[in-house]
């Protein structure tokens, strides 16, 4: 059996430059409930990160919130000095009141702190991609923008991406900044952030779906994946990731997991190709379920 890699999964390169594997990390999942704290299991944690390099991923996704700090100082202990090639973005702009609560503070001198913050963390001199978590709607945009361009002027921050934004908003930000990024909500069963997907492809912008398992719930057995999942003989995770690598060139998913066993189901599905039959039997199931969704309401 050839050995497991994310290699099939090819490679889009961040701005035109920066080269990662298409199918890369999330490392939310490495924090207690509520995405507060340290995990449950903090050897399988460990594990998990130290198993990353094996697989060829050399995208991990992060957060200083994460715990808060947890993500970013575990990925600092594991995984420093990084392997050449591998990027570990960040985000910064959203603060931590308890488990589950998430406020976003953009105001200059705290997304300046954050950057400084996650640069010591994570053990860099430079982040290679760092986003801004949220755009915080009492402080001024362009204020949130003009920080970040001059960060990035100033070599803290290599490329810049931006995240849950309207396609009007990428184009007011890149009147400062090159993006190179966008991480939206994105999966099989939600396509709230469809057009904003489509700008990007067309403008060569790495999209990066969060939520991929629709936060586990397309990994479930019994689940609208099952049936194809059981016929092609790999785990409905599986197809849930060689769905969205599909529907996309620019599409960077990154699963989240702190656990090895689901992390080495996830990167299976960089070997998996779809039929264009089956690719267009989900897309329609999952338009279907989406639909379904938006009708039945909050
Ligand atoms: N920009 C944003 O606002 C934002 C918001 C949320 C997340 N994110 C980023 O996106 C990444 C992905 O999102 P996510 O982690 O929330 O959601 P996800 O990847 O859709 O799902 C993760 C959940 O699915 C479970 N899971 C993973 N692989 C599985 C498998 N093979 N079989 C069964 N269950 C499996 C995990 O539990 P186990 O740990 O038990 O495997 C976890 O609870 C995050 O890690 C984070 O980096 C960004």
């Amino acid at each position: 059996m050839p050995p497991l890699t994310v290699a099939q999964a090819g490679i889009f390169r961040i701005s035109n430059e920066l080269p990662v594997h298409r199918l890369g990390f999330g490392a939310m999942r490495i924090t207690g409930d509520g995405i507060w704290g340290p995990p449950k299991d903090l050897a399988e944690a460990r594990r998990v990160l130290a198993r990353l390099p094996e697989l060829g991923i050399d995208f991990i996704d992060t957060a200083d919130s994460y715990g808060p700090f947890i993500s970013e100082d575990l990925l600092g202990e594991v995984l420093h000095p990084y392997p050449k090639g591998m990027v570990v973005a960040t985000k910064g702009g959203l603060t931590r009141a308890g488990p589950g609560v998430w406020m976003p503070v953009g105001r200059p001198e705290y997304l300046r702190q954050c950057v400084m913050m996650s640069l010591r963390r994570l053990k860099l001199d430079r982040l290679p991609l760092w986003q801004l978590h949220r755009v915080d709607p009492k402080v001024p945009r362009d204020e949130q923008f003009a920080c970040i361009a001059e960060m990035q002027r100033e070599g803290l921050i290599d490329h810049v991406g931006l995240s849950e934004v309207k396609v009007e908003e990428i184009e007011a930000a890149r009147r400062h900044f090159t993006v190179a990024t966008v991480q939206n909500l994105y999966n099989l069963v939600n396509r709230q952030s469809e057009d904003v997907l489509n700008f990007c492809e067309n403008e060569s912008i790495g999209f990066i779906p969060w939520f991929p398992l629709a936060a586990g719930g397309l990994a479930r057995p019994g689940g609208v994946l099952d049936t194809l999942a059981s016929r092609l003989g790999v785990t409905p995770s599986a197809v849930a990731l060689a769905w969205v690598l599909q529907r996309s060139p620019v599409m960077l998913p990154i699963p989240g997991t702190g656990q090895v066993q689901h992390l080495e189901e996830n990167v299976a599905a960089a070997g998996l190709k779809l039929s264009p039959d089956d690719f267009a039997a989900l897309d329609l199931q999952g338009r279907a379920e989406w639909d379904k969704q938006r009708r039945a309401g909050p």
